[in-house]
């Protein structure tokens, strides 16, 4: 009987997860399950909650309802760092990266959580340093090779064209060693041969770490290619949640958000 398998917690369970700021409900009874190395899209029109779900399930934002767990384990009331520690990284729909610092410095500052040196090896530069050094460096390296960023690694971050910053901040946060990379409009701002690089990436990425990937995106050509399901927010609640084949025939999405000649919906990139 299928009661004696052993079933499978997901990476990532949502259970009516809210927030309310002031008099509006930006995300209203949130449900969302992903399991490992599912790649699951959150869609929706402008101001519907999308990048507060992110905020909530990273900690920025403490729900005023509801709750998430992370590998079975309930995050509520955990900060940030507890929350990147337990496996969850992500990038920013305003790219942060340190603008100044080179390509490679800002992944190893990502990495800095693995040093196993204290303070007193880096200030005397002990043979301890520099091996740690040297394997952070390696490291960084492979990362920026999987974004296809080779080559790039003593530029400041700040002189990478658009595209790449981006690219650089997903290795950022492949450097925190995560179960779930939360991807807030990782394509925008891309040409169409961008966005097919990143498609590659994307799923490269998500079969190399066997991780499972939340992807926030208005280029729906990106999003109906690679997500296996998709969820639909508007006005903070759920709308619709299915196949991408469900998703773009759903009259309720189509009238909300697919149907709008809303520049934001970008059908043919
Ligand atoms: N800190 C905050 N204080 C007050 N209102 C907020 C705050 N953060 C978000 N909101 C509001 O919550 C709603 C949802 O915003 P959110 O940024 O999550 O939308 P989104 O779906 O990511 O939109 P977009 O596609 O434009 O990025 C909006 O009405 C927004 O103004
Ligand atoms: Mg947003």
């Amino acid at each position: 009987m299928a009661g004696t398998e052993k079933e499978k917690v997901p990476v990532l369970r949502a259970q009516n997860l809210g927030i309310q700021f002031g008099g509006l409900k930006a995300v209203d009874s949130f449900n969302m399950e992903i399991g490992e190395s599912e790649l699951v899209g959150l869609i929706g029109p402008n101001g519907a909650g999308k990048t507060t779900v992110f905020n909530l399930i990273t900690g920025v934002y403490k729900p005023t309802e509801g709750s998430f767990y992370l590998n079975g384990e309930c995050m509520n009331g955990k900060k940030t760092h507890q929350i990147v520690q337990a496996g969850i990284a992500r990038t920013f729909q305003n790219i942060r990266l340190f603008k100044k610092m080179s390509v490679i410095d800002n992944v190893k500052a990502a990495m800095q959580q693995d040093l196993t040196y204290k303070l007193p090896h880096a200030i005397l530069r002990t043979p301890l340093y520099w091996r740690e050094e040297e394997k952070l460096t390696e490291r960084a390296r492979e990362l920026l090779d999987i974004v296809h960023l080779s080559g790039k690694e003593d530029y400041d971050a700040a002189n990478l064209p658009y595209g790449q910053q981006r690219r650089l901040e997903i290795a950022r946060a492949l450097a925190t060693d995560m179960k779930l990379l939360l991807l807030d409009e990782p394509a925008a701002g891309m040409n169409p041969t961008e966005t097919e690089e990143l498609l590659e990436i994307i799923n490269y990425i998500r079969d190399q770490f066997k991780i499972s990937v939340l992807l926030i995106e208005h280029d729906m050509s990106l999003v109906m290619k690679i997500c296996q399901r998709i969820q639909v927010l508007d006005f903070g609640t759920t709308i619709a949640s299915g196949t991408p084949e469900e998703i773009a025939n759903n009259p309720k999405v189509i009238e909300a958000y697919l149907g709008k000649e809303d520049e934001e919906v970008q059908a043919n990139a």
